[in-house]
């Protein structure tokens, strides 16, 4: 997959966002996510790919679009000539009650790679561990929690008391917690967006070490994506306690029901490529400011083949206004 397409995989997140921001603060998350799903996809057409949609906003019943197997890109619009085939996951406002209430750390998403790059994971739950660079080959899922945390402060030549570890706030990790905090190292807990989360633990300087706890796996292959980019590690295994979570995971080919995952077997393409951008302020984007010639993105966007980190700011001009550009 070109590197190139990058950029046009920015356009399509800074769009998405900036919908949605018209909505923050509004306390409706559905309004917030469907403007930020309908600019996504009118913006993905636009994109000069065979695109099709992976991870997305549900099976076909269920999603008016971004449905799974969705085809997307201009491709799908009949213009001819040859197109690279791409395969997308796309959650185009992650965090809808950070967006609807006005919380940091909402932000749009979307990762890309060569057709069969991208795990097509269902919509169930996934135990996580995301860490960064450092601390990756010192942690795993099968490991005690005080493990992981020595393993981490290790890897970051700290005390298990300095490190910071965010955790999704959700009665299911009342002991998760208390095996946390009985180690001493420090937690933040958040209503939502453990995507946003991950990233930031794979960002030396963020303030945040560690992520733990179960999260949704469509944002757990988005972690992935990024961590491909950003050489850290989720570590990762699918919450199948019921039988018709077995019956979706065979519908989608995996039959190894407690496999525990890497970054490279969620996110197995040669070239990966990532791209987000800010609705609300967060750890490393700001949220999309609009101002009266025009609004202003942050955004991140990598790839993984040969590695690139580019935090992008944009400012969008109003044609029809005189500018005043402020740095
Ligand atoms: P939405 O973007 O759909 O609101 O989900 C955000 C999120 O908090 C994810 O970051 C997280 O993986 C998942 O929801 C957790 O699910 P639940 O809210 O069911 O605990």
């Amino acid at each position: 997959m070109d590197s190139d397409l990058s950029l046009d995989f920015l356009r399509v997140v800074e769009q998405a966002a900036i919908a949605c921001a018209h909505t923050m603060g509004q306390g409706d998350r559905h309004k917030s996510d469907q403007v930020a799903v309908e600019t996504m996809r009118r913006v993905l057409d636009t994109v000069p790919i065979e695109g099709t949609i992976v991870i997305g906003e549900g099976e076909r019943d269920e999603a008016p679009m971004l449905y799974i197997g969705e085809k997307v890109g201009t491709r799908a619009k009949g213009r001819d000539g040859e197109l690279p085939q791409v395969d997308i996951a796309v959650d185009p406002l992650e965090g809808t009650n950070l967006c609807a209430t006005g919380a940091p750390n909402a932000i749009a998403v979307l990762a890309a790679a060569d057709r069969g790059g991208l795990l097509h994971a269902p919509d169930l739950y996934m135990e996580k561990l995301v860490v960064g660079p450092s601390a990756k080959q010192a942690v795993s899922l099968d490991a005690t929690v005080s493990e992981n945390l020595r393993g981490v402060a290790r890897g970051l030549e700290r005390d298990v008391q300095d490190l910071v570890v965010i955790v999704l706030d959700r009665p299911r990790h009342e002991k998760l917690i208390d095996e946390i905090r009985a180690t001493g190292a420090r937690i933040r807990l958040i209503g939502d967006g453990d995507l946003s989360a991950g990233i930031a633990a794979a960002v030396v300087g963020s303030g945040v070490h560690a992520v733990m706890g179960i999260g949704g796996a469509p944002e757990g292959v988005l972690t992935a994506a990024a961590m491909r980019c950003l050489n850290g590690e989720i570590y990762a295994r699918l919450v199948i306690d019921k039988p018709e979570h077995e019956a979706r995971c065979r519908a989608m080919g995996i039959s190894d029901f407690k496999k525990v995952y890497t970054s490279k077997d969620l996110a197995s393409g040669k070239n990966i490529i990532f791209a987000a951008t800010g609705v609300t302020d967060g750890a490393l984007m700001r949220g999309v400011r609009f101002f009266g010639d025009g609004t202003r993105t942050s955004s991140l966007v990598m790839q993984s083949d040969p590695p690139r980190i580019r935090f992008i700011d944009t400012i969008h001009v109003e044609q029809t206004r005189m500018v005043r550009i402020r740095f």
